[in-house]
């Protein structure tokens, strides 16, 4: 692997269980086109010249079996490791970098449900880190009006307000970071979440850490093809999505 001067590593969290995707095998390894997510994933990310080595954290029991896997689809290359996972997002992306070699200066992180993301997002985001952002992601308009809520599930929930949309955008992966400040904000969680800190709201992204710290982060074009995969609907489109590609260009 050639992970220095301005080659990228990146982290892909794949150990989640996909409750809302319905029963099954774990969310990374159920298939789309007769591959599995994670395989699609990696791939997209291997795609890119900007990315050197690619790090999965996988469900912490079937660590051996996406090894396996990932062979079985001829990536079986040095440059893809496979770590075990951990019970948060959190905690699997924690769990990933620590495994990434000293020397790499840009991580980015991408989810294994984001199987279609095209290249041209991930050398985007690279490219903004090596530019010099310390944090980067790349995101999209909304289609729908948001409203904030008072929670109350099963019950007609009062309004709070109603941000401007113009304002909004749906944030996506893969998150592009300079490294020390990656590593520096899950360290800082850890230790706040070890002191206690029941009081500290879940983050759902990384880049969502280094706003807590104090850390700027800016936004790049993502793209429609880059959603996550998340309810059974999004399976559907994700095959439509993949079809039209196979039939555009044998993909
Ligand atoms: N993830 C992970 N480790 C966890 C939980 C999630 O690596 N303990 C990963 C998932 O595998 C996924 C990404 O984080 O690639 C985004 O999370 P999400 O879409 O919420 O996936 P799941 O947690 O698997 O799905 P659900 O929340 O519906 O159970
Ligand atoms: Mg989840």
């Amino acid at each position: 692997m050639n992970a220095s001067g301005a080659v990228a590593a990146a982290v892909v969290p794949a150990a989640g269980r996909g409750e809302r995707l319905g029963p099954g095998a774990p969310k990374a390894l159920r298939e789309l086109g007769g591959v599995p997510l994670l395989v699609h994933a990696v791939r997209a990310l291997a795609r890119s010249r900007a990315v050197g080595l690619v790090v999965v954290a996988a469900p912490a029991d079937g660590v051996a079996e996406v090894v396996a896997l990932l062979d079985s689809h001829g990536l079986d290359d040095k440059d893809i490791r496979v770590v075990a996972g951990g019970a948060t997002r959190q905690e699997s992306v924690r769990l990933g970098l620590a495994a990434i070699p000293e020397e790499v200066g840009i991580v980015l992180v991408h989810d294994a449900a984001r199987p279609l993301v095209p290249v041209e997002v991930v050398d985007a985001v690279a490219a903004a880190v090596r530019a010099g952002a310390g944090a980067v992601v790349p995101a999209v308009p909304l289609a729908d009006t948001v409203k904030r809520v008072e929670p109350n599930p099963g019950h007609p929930e009062p309004v709070v307000d109603t941000p401007e949309r113009a304002t909004l955008r749906a944030v996506q992966t893969p998150q592009g970071f300079d490294r020390a400040t990656l590593v520096e904000v899950h360290a800082k969680a850890l230790a706040e979440e070890a002191a206690g800190g029941a009081d500290v709201p879940p983050v759902t992204d990384d880049a969502g850490l280094v706003e807590r710290y104090g850390g700027t982060v800016v936004v790049v074009p993502g793209h429609e093809e880059a959603f996550k995969v998340t309810r059974p609907l999004d399976l559907v489109l994700a095959e439509a999505v993949l079809a039209r590609r196979r039939a555009a260009d044998a993909y």
